[in-house]
């Protein structure tokens, strides 16, 4: 094996493998093709040259039809199944039309004659390497934009995510209490975090409160303080989360599991800006900007009475809504891109893009845990690669055996119930069964991993 040339700018340097029985016309080809950002690798024999694909992962390689040991189409099989991006060009001292048919059908991009006639050969090359260049610019833009679109610490350029930017920036300035709703990690507290760091009172405290973490009988002291001897256990005063946040925001997450008590006291604390610390009589004023988030449907758990009406109103004067990943695919270059250098950095990789392949896959995934799924999934990949690039075997089994749709031979839709439970079932499965890491993995609590779980476990003992 010998190789030719300078391997400078890995970015933009083409890696071309040959393999050829014949080194009379290896050197040829290798000579021919040696030149700035081109770096030729050359294999006598089939297995080597095999080799060598995998370990420089060549977007282009060059091989004999006929050489002893393994044929030049298996070797273009096993190149294809390796990386069906590859360019394979057959080369053959016997042209026939049959093989040359078969070659392009298995995936061959040209079938050239031997002596190989070296203008043909500068061609694949010279277009290769523009293509090349393309993609390099476009990762260069793909980070300009990356700058331009990042609002606070989100990341989005589609329509929905530029209109939650706007509302964002402009609402931040006046409100008192805003409700952002959206599925499970779409992205509800960055907002709220966006919301308060833009908004006149930045300077002052945030704090969060997750509402489904409260215990019940404990959720009105966590909220608004106690006083000594107010219950038992109640050994010294305590200033809750609205007394701590004054002259900030309270974010209060996961809105729709507050208690129906302390449902009706958060809507006092919001008429009068008034708190009353639990066994006080006395009454204390607040100045606070209440954020509520929650990824369930308010408006459903009103109508079975689990909601507020008046409460819902109070909280939703300003409604920002969060789409979904699915809703906003366009984003996913940009947002792969911002992850890959997040994670580069924080584990030290030289990881700089992701192969095309991969990327694809990423897009045909329906992303139910939307953007905290990707930062995951990514976040796995560039632990697990040792290359510059993401790619397919860094990314999780159930993500490589996505489905291209979820739509049955015989035309029938499956529901999103069913799509859920099949994705979560796979994902356990890939998982060996660990429900910690699925529920992590999907970005969903594990409650409500064991709930999806066990309405699947009615459905298939026929109860459901
Ligand atoms: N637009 C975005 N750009 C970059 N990162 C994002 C964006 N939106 C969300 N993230 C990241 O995704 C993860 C989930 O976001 P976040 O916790 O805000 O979601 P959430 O809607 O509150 O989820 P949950 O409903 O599960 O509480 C976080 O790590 C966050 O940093
Ligand atoms: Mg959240």
């Amino acid at each position: 094996m010998h190789r030719v040339d300078h391997e400078n700018n890995s970015d933009l340097a083409l890696r071309v493998v040959a393999i050829d029985d014949d080194e009379q016309h290896l050197k040829f080809i290798a000579t021919l093709l040696s030149q700035d950002n081109v770096v030729v690798f050359t294999s006598p024999d089939s297995q080597t040259g095999l080799n060598l694909v995998h370990a420089k992962h060549p977007q282009l390689v060059i091989v004999d039809l006929v050489m002893p040991g393994m044929s030049g189409m298996d070797l273009l099989q096993r190149i294809v199944d390796f990386d069906p991006a590859i360019e394979v060009i057959l080369l053959t001292g016997h042209y026939s039309s049959e093989s040359a048919v078969e070659a392009i059908q298995k995936g061959a991009c040209d079938y050239l004659n031997k002596p190989v006639q070296a203008e043909k050969l500068q061609e694949r090359v010279d277009s290769l390497l523009s293509e090349l260049r393309n993609r390099q610019h476009c990762l260069e833009l793909e980070n300009a934009l990356l700058d331009k679109y990042q609002f606070a610490a989100m990341v989005g350029r589609s329509a929905p995510m530029l209109e939650t930017f706007r509302r964002i920036r402009r609402v931040a300035q006046h409100f008192r209490t805003v409700l952002i709703t959206g599925e499970t990690g779409t992205g509800k507290e960055l907002a709220a975090k966006a919301l308060h760091e833009m908004s006149p009172v930045a300077s002052g405290p945030f704090v969060a409160c997750n509402c489904s973490a409260l215990v019940e009988t404990l959720a009105e002291s966590e909220l608004f303080g106690h006083v000594k001897g107010a219950f038992t256990g109640a050994v010294q005063d305590r200033a809750g989360i609205f007394e701590t946040a004054n002259g900030g925001t309270v974010l209060l997450d996961e809105v729709g599991e507050l208690s129906p008590a302390a449902q009706a006291k958060l809507l006092r604390v919001l008429q009068n800006q008034e708190i009353q610390r639990v066994g006080s009589p006395s009454v204390r004023r607040v100045d606070v900007r209440v954020i509520a988030a929650t990824h369930r449907d308010l408006r459903a758990m009103i109508k079975e009475q689990r909601f507020r009406e008046d409460l819902f109103y109070r909280l939703s004067m300003v409604h920002i809504t969060l789409p979904t990943l699915l809703e906003r695919k366009e984003d996913l270059p940009m947002l792969q891109q911002h992850f890959i250098k997040r994670f580069a950095a924080q584990y030290g990789k030289p990881v700089r893009g992701i192969t095309r392949r991969a990327q694809s896959l990423l897009s045909r995934y329906p992303w139910p845990g939307n953007i905290r799924e990707l930062e995951n999934v990514l976040g796995n990949a560039c632990m697990m690669t040792d290359g510059e690039a993401v790619d397919i075997e860094d990314l999780p089994e159930y993500i490589r055996h996505t489905e291209p749709s979820e739509i049955s031979p015989e035309g029938t839709v499956a529901t999103l119930d069913e799509v859920e439970r099949a994705h979560v079932c796979r994902v356990l499965e890939s998982l060996a069964g660990n429900k910690v890491r699925a529920a992590e993995l999907l970005g969903i609590s594990r409650a409500k991993l064991y709930r999806i779980l066990a309405d699947s476990d009615l459905e298939n003992s026929g109860v459901g």
